[in-house]
């Protein structure tokens, strides 16, 4: 990697400065990657030279809005705030990254690269999505390689956090870290590799696991099927809660890992001799076709992105819950152990959390004594009420148009612990309980896993016109019953 290349160094743009993205290549991976962008509040430049790039893309956004809409939108998003050049200088205008995803073929990466180069301002960070070149390959034409940098993500960009990053050997160091920076600075989850290897780490282990799956195909040792259930029935399960190395670990008991690889040390050989590839025959590509066909079934490929990406959304609810909850730990324990299901669980297959509510206390909050005044705690609970209104359809839409809105009309809150300026807190709500009128909710406050308030509040549904207590809606009783209720043990206690 090279910081030495220009004498004067290179000022890439302030985050905050950025207000346009462009994408060049606007397929799989590009369209979701200007989804993303849009739903990150950017302006969108596409460049790609399919004829029918737009209303690709434009069925693309269909598809991936709703599901960021749920996860990574910022407030005033513009899914119109998008544009398809033909011309490469134009597409480049104003931008403040580019983000190249055209098919994966080194000749093809190589001139586009250097033709993105020739017309970007020198100052602009040039990412690519490529699944397994180095940009040590890629940027052989290119006249200013040290901006070229690898931002590898994964399918679908919109909802997968992850982002891999690296340099090549003309990459400077600065380009990479302003990469990984920006990518961090849009809510990506960014690893930042200081060596080039083929297919970066997470391709590398996908890669390896389909590569034994391929194999045990064409030696008719399995079905497609059997591999995939095999996969999302069994270890899939724990993945998204700890990788494969926190796996074995557990694998080994109370002795964790120590004992997983001294103890089974020489009977882990025997999975581990078989790991070649298969020859990719004609016979084995329509054997994988056609297991993937029955698989599918009914299933149209629309039907299985949605079906995804509701998962992967619920997913990660999820995981962000559990760990802003209790923290990594806990977040494991929660996979590991499954809890008795509720009734509503139990009710409803699509029982859903309420969102916790996370923030900083900053230093207006803090009293004479140097810690939280007692007001803020109010007032944190209030903004943690807002986002479950909103989360529940009681926004300010709904309430400006039915002119209805949701009141507190009684309120307990116990201060359990001191809170000091800078603190991170996490509330998180449990509905209590619901009826056709109103809410029973607790909220639990927290800073890392320590409980410092709690809070407990009665709401009813008025409509402000009236000023009458009257039922919910048709859809937001819909997404109430579907909201899984909790009550936490200390609801209802006394003062004392
Ligand atoms: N599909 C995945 O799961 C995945 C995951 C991570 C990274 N990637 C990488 O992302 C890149 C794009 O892959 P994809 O799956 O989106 O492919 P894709 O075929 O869906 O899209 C490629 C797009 O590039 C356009 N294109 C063709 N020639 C071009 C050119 N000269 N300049 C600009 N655009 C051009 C095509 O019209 C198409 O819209 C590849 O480098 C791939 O390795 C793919």
């Amino acid at each position: 990697m090279n910081d030495s290349l220009t004498d004067t160094p290179v000022v890439y743009p302030d985050f905050d400065s950025i207000t346009t993205v462009t994408c060049v290549g606007a397929g799989t991976i590009g369209g979701g990657w200007a989804a993303y962008f849009l739903a990150q509040g950017f302006r969108v430049k596409i460049w790609d030279p399919a004829p029918d790039a737009g209303e690709k893309f434009s069925r693309l956004l269909d598809a991936a809005w709703p599901a960021l809409e749920e996860l990574d939108m910022v407030a005033g998003a513009d899914r119109t705030a998008w544009s398809v050049h033909t011309d490469l200088a134009e597409a480049v205008t104003g931008t403040g990254f580019v983000q190249e995803s055209a098919p994966e073929d080194l000749d093809l990466k190589r001139r586009l690269l250097s033709q993105v180069d020739a017309v970007c301002d020198p100052g602009i960070v040039i990412g690519s999505s490529t699944s397994g070149y180095s940009m040590t390959e890629m940027a052989t034409e290119a006249a200013h390689p040290e901006r070229l940098v690898v931002g590898h993500p994964f399918n679908p960009p919109y909802l997968i956090p992850l982002v891999e990053v690296v340099g090549g050997q003309e990459s400077s160091a600065s380009a990479v870290d302003w990469a990984a920076d920006f990518y961090a600075h849009i809510g990506k989850s960014v690893i930042r590799m200081d060596r080039e290897v083929p297919g970066f780490i997470a391709n590398r282990l996908q890669e390896a696991l389909w590569r034994e799956a391929l194999y045990m195909v064409e030696q008719g040792e399995a079905t497609v099927e059997q591999l995939d259930r095999s996969i999302t029935d069994g270890p899939g399960l724990r993945w998204p809660f700890q990788g494969p190395m926190l796996t074995f670990h557990l694998a080994g008991g109370e002795g964790g890992m120590a004992h997983m690889l001294d103890h089974f040390g020489p009977s882990l050989k025997s999975p581990w001799t078989r790991l070649t590839a298969p020859e990719l025959t004609q016979t084995l590509r329509d054997d994988v076709v056609a297991g993937c066909d029955v698989e599918s079934g009914e299933r149209t490929i629309p039907d299985l992105v949605r079906h995804r990406d509701a998962g992967i959304i619920a997913l990660r609810k999820l995981t962000a819950e559990l760990a802003a909850t209790h923290g990594a730990d806990a977040a494991a324990t929660a996979a590991a152990v499954p809890t008795e299901p509720t009734p509503s669980e139990v009710a409803s297959d699509r029982a859903e959390s309420l969102p916790v509510y996370l923030t900083e206390v900053s230093e207006d909050w803090i009293d004479y004594n140097g810690h939280m005044s007692e007001a803020f705690y109010v007032l944190v609970f209030g903004f943690a009420t807002d986002q479950v209104m909103d989360h529940l359809g009681l926004d300010a839409d709904y309430r400006n148009s039915a002119k209805a809105s949701l009141y507190t009309v009684e309120s307990h809150i116990r201060y359990l612990d001191e809170v000091a300026l800078g603190s991170q807190l996490s509330v998180v709500p449990s509905l209590v309980s619901a009826g056709e009128k109103k809410l029973h909710l607790a909220y639990e406050m927290y800073v890392d896993e320590r409980l410092v308030a709690t809070e407990e509040i009665m709401a009813l549904h008025v409509d402000q016109s009236t000023d009458a207590v009257v039922a919910f809606p048709a859809a937001i009783a819909e997404r109430i019953a579907r909201t899984i209720t909790h009550r936490p043990e200390w609801v209802g206690r006394a003062i004392g």
